[in-house]
């Protein structure tokens, strides 16, 4: 995917950003969906997603908006068709920029296993890339093993168990790949 543009234009945006201001709406085409960066206008539609596919602890409106507008270490990337966004992907990154966390990772149900998933982890390894990133990681709770499959079979490694790391008392397990800079 093309991200170069988006990408510069969103470096920009996080001097507005910093100012408490929007992020600019770049966006770039792949396969029919349409990528750009999230604002705070989205959290709606990131709600609503949030609440179809995550049975418990979704996230709040205030950790979006945080995450959103607020963190100038963090940025959203969202997937949408013609009518809605259809997915996205949280990242947050380290002050020595070595590391993104993926903060949040979702498709609507009606959407999942048509590779739009794929398209936004590819997203936020172009993004990683363009950065010099070296690592990526997520927790994921130790019960789901689709989840963890999914990261499995796209390069992930356990790397150790976080017991009782939810509220509700579920162990996660983080999991982290390490991504190879093209010289
Ligand atoms: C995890 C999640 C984000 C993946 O999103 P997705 O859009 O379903 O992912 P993809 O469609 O790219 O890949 C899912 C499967 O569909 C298959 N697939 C990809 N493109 C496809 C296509 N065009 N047609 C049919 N199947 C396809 C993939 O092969 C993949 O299977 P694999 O992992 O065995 O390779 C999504 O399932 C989700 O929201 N899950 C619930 C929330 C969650 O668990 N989030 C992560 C928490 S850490």
């Amino acid at each position: 995917m093309a991200l170069g543009q988006m990408i510069k234009t969103w470096f920009q945006g996080l001097r507005f950003k910093s100012r408490n201001q929007q992020l600019p709406h770049p966006s770039v085409q792949s396969n029919g969906l349409n990528f750009r960066f999230a604002a705070s206008d989205d959290i709606r539609s990131l709600l609503d997603i949030e609440r179809d596919v995550f049975e418990a602890l979704p996230w709040t409106f205030s950790y979006f908006q945080h995450e959103i507008s607020g963190n100038s270490r963090a940025v959203f990337i969202v997937s949408e068709n013609s009518e809605k966004i259809l997915g996205y992907i949280g990242l947050r990154w380290n002050r020595s920029l070595t590391d993104f966390h993926i903060s949040n990772f979702a498709v609507r149900k009606a959407f999942q296993n048509k590779g739009i998933g794929s398209q936004l982890l590819k997203a936020a390894e172009d993004l990683s890339s363009y950065l010099k990133i070296t690592h990526l990681t997520l927790e994921v709770s130790r019960p789901d093993l689709t989840a963890q499959g999914f990261y499995r079979k796209r390069g992930f490694e356990s790397a150790r168990i976080l017991t009782a790391y939810y509220n509700d008392g579920r162990d996660a397990i983080e999991m982290e790949k390490e991504l190879k800079l093209e010289l």
